[in-house]
């Protein structure tokens, strides 16, 4: 409840700034999310107050994913993993977007606004368009009892604890974590066997001790932040799982460093981005070890032909790459749960060494409840 969170969210554990404790935290925090939902029994979760009953999980068509900002990511990676394992065609849109272009409500699809504070006035507002429309909507939200999560017809507590820092670390993982947990669900409903099941079950009991090795690596990234602080401009760069990755630690690093950040998609570089690098431009490229491993190498390649600074986050070390951040690797679905923790860290070493206000970035609030 609020009065529990107040006093803990005054207590700064030890740690410099709230961004640095909520990093730490992502390893309780997950555990959090996962606990008491995971269903052995069915190879499936149990979702309380989720309100989407299994006749209507069977009959929707696709799902639309609201949210602003890092909640706008995490809903990205969420379509991705609804996509891969209940097959429904899913997708994220920035909620200020949706809310002003006079959407067509389709009542096949299952919306879902997405927000750390609940209180985000964009996504509360697109939220009222789709109810006023006749909409399903359901909330993917941290704080309990928010506007957001009032107005919804269900959803799914994210359960990240009080998030202080103006940028969303701890919750925008436990979103990634909540979205899941829901594409498990709703696969299990649908065709998803019991061996994909367990399969996403045991990746998913494996991710809190695989942040807590991630968090091991903190003094190597914090070293290779030092050389990144001087940038004027850098390209984070993924395929598919790892786009929406790429996307946000861009945000992470414009919000708390000030140094311009752009993600792309890895196979558009060569539709135009491509002119833009140089040896003052670094990159950073997502390269999990999946179907795409050669497309990635091979933008690897060709970045470093164009003699741009490159640093991939991967699950061995790339030898294109003047460095890597080799991450534990899990189940394809849910690896980019994990491939965005390092870039969180790297954003806040390189916001350090540059001496910027970490928790309170200018001109930024941590919920934008105006318009
Ligand atoms: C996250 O680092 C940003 N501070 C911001 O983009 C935030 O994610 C966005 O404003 C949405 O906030 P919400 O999750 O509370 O709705």
């Amino acid at each position: 409840t609020t009065v529990e969170w107040e006093a803990e969210s005054y207590d700064m554990a030890g740690h410099d700034t709230y961004m640095h404790k909520e990093i730490v935290e992502q390893v309780d925090a997950v555990d959090r999310v996962l606990r008491g939902r995971i269903d052995d029994r069915f190879a499936t979760v149990r979702l309380g107050g989720l309100n989407l009953d299994a006749r209507e999980a069977r009959s929707m068509r696709r799902v639309k994913i609201l949210g602003c900002g890092s909640a706008y990511h995490a809903g990205q990676i969420g379509a991705q993993m609804i996509e891969e394992l209940a097959r429904i065609p899913a997708d994220a849109e920035p909620a200020s977007e949706f809310r002003y272009r006079n959407p067509v409500v389709d009542p096949d699809t299952l919306y879902i606004a997405v927000s750390q504070s609940g209180e985000t006035y964009d996504t509360l507002a697109a939220v009222q368009e789709l109810k006023r429309k006749g909409a399903r909507v359901l909330g993917v939200v941290n704080v309990v009892g928010s506007a957001i999560a009032r107005e919804t017809d269900g959803g799914v507590y994210v359960h990240a604890g009080p998030e202080v820092c103006v940028v969303s670390t701890k919750c925008f993982t436990n979103t990634a974590v909540a979205f899941a947990l829901l594409a498990l669900h709703l696969g299990r409903i649908r065709d998803l066997s019991v061996a994909d099941g367990k399969r996403i079950i045991e990746g998913l009991r494996k991710l809190p001790g695989q942040i807590a090795e991630i968090m091991e690596l903190e003094d190597h990234i914090a070293t290779l932040a030092k050389e990144f602080a001087d940038a004027k401009s850098m390209m984070f760069v993924g395929r598919v799982r790892g786009y929406p990755v790429a996307r946000e630690a861009s945000l992470k690093l414009k919000e708390i460093s000030y140094i311009h950040a752009e993600a792309y998609p890895a196979s558009e570089l060569k539709h135009g981005p491509l002119a833009l690098i140089e040896p003052a431009t670094p990159t950073v490229a997502i390269v999990p070890r999946d179907d795409l491993l050669e497309k990635n190498r091979a933008t690897l390649e060709e970045i470093k032909a164009r003699s741009g600074r490159i640093l991939a986050v991967a699950h061995e070390p790339q030898e294109k790459a003047d460095d890597t951040i080799v991450v534990p690797r899990n189940e394809p679905e849910l690896d980019p749960v994990l491939m965005g923790i390092p870039l969180q860290l790297l954003a806040y070493h390189t916001a350090l060494a540059l001496g910027r206000d970490i928790d309170k970035p200018r001109n930024l609030a941590k919920s934008v409840t105006v318009e």
